[in-house]
Order: C-alpha cells, then sequence, then structure tokens
C-alpha cells in the first residue's frame, strides 16, 4: 500500500510540476490574437500595435487573425470554442457587450466563455461621410438624412460592431431609419467610403483620422464630452446639434475559459507593459485615443466593464428595437 501511496505522490507531484513548469514557461510557441473584423480596420489597428509589443516581450511571435463576420460574435465564438492553453486569445471591445442582447442566439455565453486578461483603449469615434456628400456640417446631414432616408446609406461592421451602436444611435437620435450597408470591418467599408460608394459611416478615430487630416473623407463630429485633441476644430456631437449622443469604444483581450491563472497573470502583466510601451503611446495618440492605465489592463476591471456595459446597453439596444435575429 506504501508503494502504491509513494507512486501516486510521486505521478501527482510530476504532474503539478510539469504543469506548473509549462505555465512558468509559457508561452513556449506562436500565440494568436483573433480579431473578429476585417483587417484594415481600427480592431485591427489597436491589435496589431498591442501584439508587437507583447510579442517582443514575451519573447514569442504573436500573429494576428481576422475573424470578420456577424458584427464580431464569429471571432468572438472562435476564441471561446478554443483551447484554454493561452495560445488563442481574443482583442475585441464594447461589441461584447452589445451583442449579448442584440443576439438572442449567440454561440457562446458571453459571461462564462471568457476568462479576462484586461482593458485595453478606449476610443472616441467621428461622424464621416463621403468627400462629395452634400451636407457641409452635422445639421446639414439631420436635415439631408430625414429628407433622404430611403436613399442615405450608412456603412458599418454589422449587427454588434462599434460602428453599428454608433449608426443605431444616430438614427435613434435622427428618430429616422436609414439604409444600413455592413461589411467584415469598417476596413473595407472605408474603402467604399473613400470611393463614394458609401454615404456615411460612425468609425472609430483610429481608422478615421489619416483620412480627415488628409481630407479624403468628410468628418461632421466626435462622439466624446470634449473636443480631440487631434482634431480640435471637429465639433461634439453636442455642441453640433445631437445632445447625448456620445459613445466611445472600450477594447478588451480576453482568453478562453479555463485558461491556467498563471498564464491569464503573465498576459495581463504584459499587455500592461505594452500599454506602457512609448511606441504604442505614441502611435495610440497620433490615432486619437490613449492606452487604458495599467489599473484597467487587469482581469477584474475588464471583467467589471464588461458586466456593467451589458447591463447598461441593454435597455437602449431594446428601446431601439435592433436585433440580429
Ligand atoms: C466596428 O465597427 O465595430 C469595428 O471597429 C470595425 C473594425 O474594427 O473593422
Amino acid at each position: 500500500m506504501k508503494k502504491f501511496a509513494g507512486a501516486l505522490l510521486a505521478a501527482a507531484a510530476l504532474a503539478f510540476t510539469s504543469s506548473a513548469w509549462a505555465q512558468s514557461s509559457y508561452p513556449e510557441r506562436t500565440v494568436t490574437v483573433v480579431v473578429p473584423f476585417a483587417a484594415g480596420g481600427p480592431t485591427d489597428t489597436v491589435t496589431r500595435l498591442v501584439a508587437e509589443s507583447m510579442s517582443k516581450d514575451l519573447g514569442q511571435q504573436i500573429v494576428v487573425e481576422n475573424v470578420g463576420g456577424a458584427g464580431g460574435t464569429l471571432g468572438a465564438g472562435r476564441v471561446a470554442s478554443a483551447d484554454p492553453d493561452g495560445y488563442t486569445l481574443l482583442l475585441h471591445h464594447i461589441g461584447m457587450a452589445t451583442s449579448a442582447t442584440l443576439y438572442r442566439k449567440l454561440a457562446y455565453d458571453t459571461l462564462n466563455a471568457f476568462d479576462y486578461v484586461g482593458l485595453v483603449t478606449e476610443v472616441p469615434m467621428t461622424i464621416v461621410a463621403r468627400k462629395d456628400f452634400e451636407p457641409t456640417d452635422l445639421k446639414g446631414l439631420v436635415e439631408y438624412a430625414r429628407a433622404n432616408a430611403d436613399k442615405v446609406t450608412v456603412a458599418n461592421a454589422g449587427i454588434g460592431a462599434a460602428s453599428h451602436l454608433c449608426g443605431m444611435l444616430f438614427m435613434s437620435a435622427i428618430q429616422t431609419p436609414l439604409v444600413t450597408v455592413p461589411y467584415k470591418g469598417t476596413g473595407p467599408a472605408m474603402t467604399d467610403l473613400l470611393g463614394s460608394q458609401v454615404d456615411i459611416m460612425c468609425d472609430q478615430t483610429t481608422n478615421t483620422t489619416k483620412q480627415i487630416k488628409g481630407g479624403t473623407i468628410k468628418a461632421y463630429a466626435v462622439t466624446t464630452p470634449q473636443r480631440l485633441d487631434v482634431f480640435p476644430d471637429l465639433p461634439t456631437t453636442d455642441e453640433a446639434g445631437l445632445p447625448g449622443m456620445q459613445v466611445s469604444i472600450w477594447h478588451g483581450l480576453y482568453a478562453p475559459k479555463g485558461t491556467p491563472p498563471e498564464v491569464v497573470e503573465k498576459l495581463s502583466q504584459s499587455l500592461q507593459k505594452a500599454l506602457a510601451d512609448p511606441n504604442v503611446v505614441a502611435r495610440f495618440a497620433e490615432l486619437g485615443t490613449v492606452p487604458s492605465p495599467a489599473s484597467d489592463a487587469t482581469p477584474a476591471a475588464l471583467k467589471a466593464k464588461l458586466e456593467g456595459e451589458i447591463t447598461r446597453w441593454k435597455p437602449i439596444i431594446e428601446a431601439a428595437g435592433q436585433y440580429a435575429d
């Protein structure tokens, strides 16, 4: 009996040691971060900047995989069902919260399918249009949209996307439904806006800053309470006649539920370093945003944010009566 107990103890110690060793040596191979939108959009931009910095810190390649479709829920579902080993992560935004209400048949349980690594950034949005669109200011856009509701096309990245949410808030604010045109991300949507194939879009500054500064699209307002340093002459929605239409797009880094806590902690520590990386800080500033503080780049902060945002947006979405299924 003693021999058996000794063998059992040895096996348990070996199992623990190898598991603990594996986790302490994590990552031992390439890590994949899923972006649930097409390449070239704001979520992709934020992820690649953060992933590049985390990769240097962790000493392993971090590749970005774009899994677009259904407003980000396809990509989120991919990660929800991935092995919880720390080698498949998800960088997603406010859509994690809004999709919990918008989709009544999600392939995953939003609050129980993920472990939380931390918040990444909160990005302002801009109401923009194709360069040759007639209205010259937000007041004019509202009047034009109300008079041409069946013609004005609004690009978004699918129900559940930040661009969809902002477009929904805009249409609710002007009490006029417009023609929505979904894309797999606002990267491809921006291509059509630049080509005057679609009229307007509400998108994050991480995707619109270059075009606004370059004059290749028209900008009407920012959706933040205060004007942005990067666009001092661009009015807020409050100033421009749409009071209360404010929304900023927070982003979080997630792992599948059941990922070893030591791995989650190591990822959170690496994320915090990336968000303090001078290159990341500088690039975010050029794109109109700032990294989340280290105190927010934690599992507890992201969990609290997601739970609070699901509660906050549920009644707003229900009042708008927009569901995906
Ligand atoms: C969105 O609109 O939700 C996304 O930001 C689109 C994207 O990142 O491509």
